[in-house]
């Protein structure tokens, strides 16, 4: 299994680093921590991830400009192969094109049960306002502070007589659990039947006249009362694959992109000559080129009529 790179940011102690650090030493865990960096050298965090064989980075960022210090970690980030980052105990705002420049590839922890309390303070903010539970959230960082999409979420009850240091180191117990937990399925997502099935859907409803129907048990795509350009084989009689299928756009095509790579690309049993099946759980996928895959198939089978009003439309 290749595992996912993550490079992990801190500012203090750590201890979600170092959970996420003693999940990843499982064989199954699907990331790996690449990189552990700070904004202070003399974050204890940095000393325990470099014990541990972890490659480190720890400079300040005193005197230097937002965006010239992110660019700086990112720099390094980049350099360790990082393909995600997860923030703990970060305590840095984030410029936004360090931001854009992760998107939808950065997580952090917040000990809330987020949309409640965002920023600082929040364990003392859940006891004021007399709440039955506090609890953490893993979410997307965006540019809002604490604000993106949240993954995952545990209740910590609140006890009688809690005060915030108390809550705080229960909820931290949650919060280590969730971090290792919620970091590998993300990282894996996109590995996943349903999450592949709906990024084909979104690119295969936005076609002309498209809908969505079900055949076989497979999902498929086709011009209203017209005929399908493309279907995802999920683990099809139990093949473990997912795939999808699509026309081809020349003769001898089907066997020349298979002879070309036959790790991703497949003749779909029943389909004949004239399909294609592209596999799409190998890791990366190449959006943009799958995106022109089902466009050209789509046209491969519109009538003559839409295709004709679809030209004219792109000609304006
Ligand atoms: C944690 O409570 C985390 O939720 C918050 O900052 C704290 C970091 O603690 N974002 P640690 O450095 O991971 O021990």
């Amino acid at each position: 299994m290749q595992k996912a790179k993550v490079g992990v940011l801190i500012s203090g102690r750590g201890s979600n680093m170092a959970a996420l650090l003693y999940a990843a030493k499982a064989d199954d865990c699907p990331y790996e921590i690449v990189l552990v960096a700070a904004n202070d050298p003399d974050a204890p965090g940095l000393a325990l991830a470099a014990a541990e064989g972890i490659a480190t980075f720890g400079q300040s960022h005193k005197g230097m400009k937002r965006a010239e210090f992110d660019a700086v970690i990112d720099a390094q980030l980049r350099a360790a192969g990082a393909d995600y980052v997860a923030l703990a105990g970060y305590m840095r705002l984030l410029s936004p094109e360090f931001v854009a420049g992760w998107e939808n590839r950065m997580l952090n922890i917040h000990p809330s049960l987020l949309p409640r309390y965002k920023g600082l303070d929040t364990h003392q903010r859940a006891i004021d306002a007399g709440d039955a539970f506090a609890g953490c959230s893993v979410h997307i960082v965006t540019a809002e502070l604490d604000d993106g999409p949240v993954l995952g979420q545990t209740p910590v009850a609140i006890l009688p007589g809690d005060t915030a240091d108390s809550l705080a180191a229960r909820i931290l117990i949650a919060e280590h659990q969730l971090y290792s937990r919620t970091l590998a399925a993300f990282v894996t997502r996109e590995r996943q039947p349903d999450w592949l099935l709906n990024k084909v859907r979104e690119i295969a409803l936005a076609q002309p006249q498209a809908e969505e129907t079900l055949s076989h048990g497979m999902p498929c795509f086709g011009i209203a009362k017209g005929k399908k350009f493309a279907w995802v084989s999920r683990d099809h009689h139990g093949d473990g694959i997912t795939a999808l299928l699509v026309k081809t756009t020349a003769p001898d095509e089907q066997a020349s992109l298979i002879e070309m790579d036959p790790d991703i690309y497949y003749r779909p049993a029943y389909f004949g000559d004239e399909w294609i099946g592209i596999r799409l759980d190998r890791g990366e996928n190449d959006w943009d080129h799958l995106a022109t895959r089902i466009r050209a198939s789509w046209r491969q089978v519109a009538p003559k009529k839409l295709l004709g009003l679809m030209d004219i439309a792109e000609e304006f």
